[in-house]
């Protein structure tokens, strides 16, 4: 019962120091403080690779795409030879933004719409109103290469474009290759479900208003399942004991007996990926590579997430359902294959929400705690920690 004492007590700031089964997560602030979330857009998305587009959303020169990356606008480009390009969408004129769409195709130019300054597909600037007539006190032209567009490094991996801010980019193969082995214990598995050949099937943008590290640490824990989860847990059955596949390195969650299919009500899925092995069949992965994308794998399709953090409190989250191509080109129907993640992914990412607004209470300044079947988020929780107090750039 609650007396009038006890609703005018203070709320302790301090919880207590948490010991034998319990680990402190990080405190409030970092969830919600702008300055903290601009400290992780300078050390983490804008020195990572970072996934930025389908590569198929490219399918012709001229394609673009424009993604935010840390505080940059980056404009993902094909050119003419079909390499896949990124630039900042910035005019080195005077700086308008050079694209505002979020998609499109140009012809063969990027045109910036305040003076007509033109870029070719490869970044360069090819023409200007009266450049010609530019000359610099020696008589000379401006360097057309030099006042291009700024490129940025790229990747392209299992048919995602990943790009990268920093000057000198941190190593793809340590960083992006070796995350995902690293979860799967072995380095050729991911290579048996072929996703760069895949198609997408359907795509759904959610925009989340909550803090991206909420959804990481969602998405590594399944303490949550039983609670939330009721078609996954079906699916899966040992979900419901609230071990995470993420908790073992290498492990795949087992479909129950009577599941025959990834599906929302377990029936039969699409057509097996042919490369899947005997120990992948009927079973589900979950891989979080760093810092934007979550993995996950099963014989029949895989789910590819792609978050864009866009402010401390909002993060959009682009998630592909991918299949064989005849079943995309065929129109087999994928909604029961669909309709179970996109059901997980709601039920996550109101759970992410409504933890968000608590983030700035004084509840919760000191932070919460990791029961044991999450103890593997304070190692995320370091990981962000030591990026935002080493404070390298590349
Ligand atoms: S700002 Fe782009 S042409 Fe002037
Ligand atoms: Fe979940």
């Amino acid at each position: 019962m609650t007396t009038i004492d006890d609703a005018h007590r203070p709320v302790s700031f301090s919880i207590p120091t948490p010991g034998g089964a319990l680990m402190s997560t990080m405190g409030g602030e970092s969830y919600g403080d702008p300055a903290f979330f601009e400290a992780e857009q300078d050390l983490i998305f804008e020195q990572m690779w970072f996934a930025a587009a389908r590569a198929a959303d490219l399918p012709t020169p001229g394609a673009f795409r424009k993604v935010q990356v840390g505080r940059e606008s980056v404009l993902v480009v094909r050119d003419r030879t079909g390499a896949v390009n990124a630039f900042l969408n910035v005019c080195r004129h005077r700086g308008a933004m050079l694209c505002t769409e979020d998609s499109g195709t140009v012809k063969r130019h990027l045109r910036c719409p305040y003076h007509a300054w033109t870029y070719g597909l490869n970044g360069k600037l090819v023409a200007a109103p009266n450049l010609g007539a530019l000359t610099d006190h020696t008589g000379t032209g401006i360097d057309r290469t030099e006042y291009g567009l700024l490129p940025v490094a790229v990747r392209e991996w299992l048919g995602y474009v990943w790009v990268c801010l920093a000057s000198e980019p941190p190593s793809f193969e340590q960083d992006v290759i070796g995350a995902v082995t690293e979860r799967l214990g072995d380095a050729e598995a991911i290579g048996h479900y072929d996703i760069e050949s895949l198609s997408v099937g359907k795509r759904i943008v959610y925009d989340v208003a909550a803090n991206w590290k909420l959804i990481v640490e969602n998405f590594m824990e399944c303490y949550h399942c039983a609670t939330i989860h009721p078609e996954l847990t079906e699916v899966l059955p040992e979900f419901a004991d609230g071990l995470a596949a993420q908790y073992f390195v290498g492990h795949g969650a087992a479909f129950g007996e009577d599941v025959q299919g990834f599906t929302i009500d377990g029936g039969a899925g699409l057509d097996a990926i042919p490369g899947v092995s005997a120990d992948q069949d009927r079973r589900y992965y979950a891989i979080t590579v760093r810092p934007n994308v979550f993995i996950n794998l099963v014989p029949d399709h895989v789910i590819f997430h792609r978050m864009y953090p866009m402010a401390v409190d909002r993060t959009i989250v682009e998630c592909d359902w991918l299949y064989l191509p005849h079943v995309v080109a065929e129109g087999r129907d994928v909604e029961r294959s669909v309709e179970l993640f996109h059901r997980v992914n709601q039920q996550d990412f109101d759970a992410c929400e409504r933890t968000q607004p608590a983030m700035a209470s004084r509840a919760y300044r000191n932070g919460g705690v990791l029961v044991p079947s999450e103890h593997h988020i304070g190692e995320f929780h370091e990981w962000v920690s030591s990026k935002i107090t080493r404070g390298e750039r590349g």
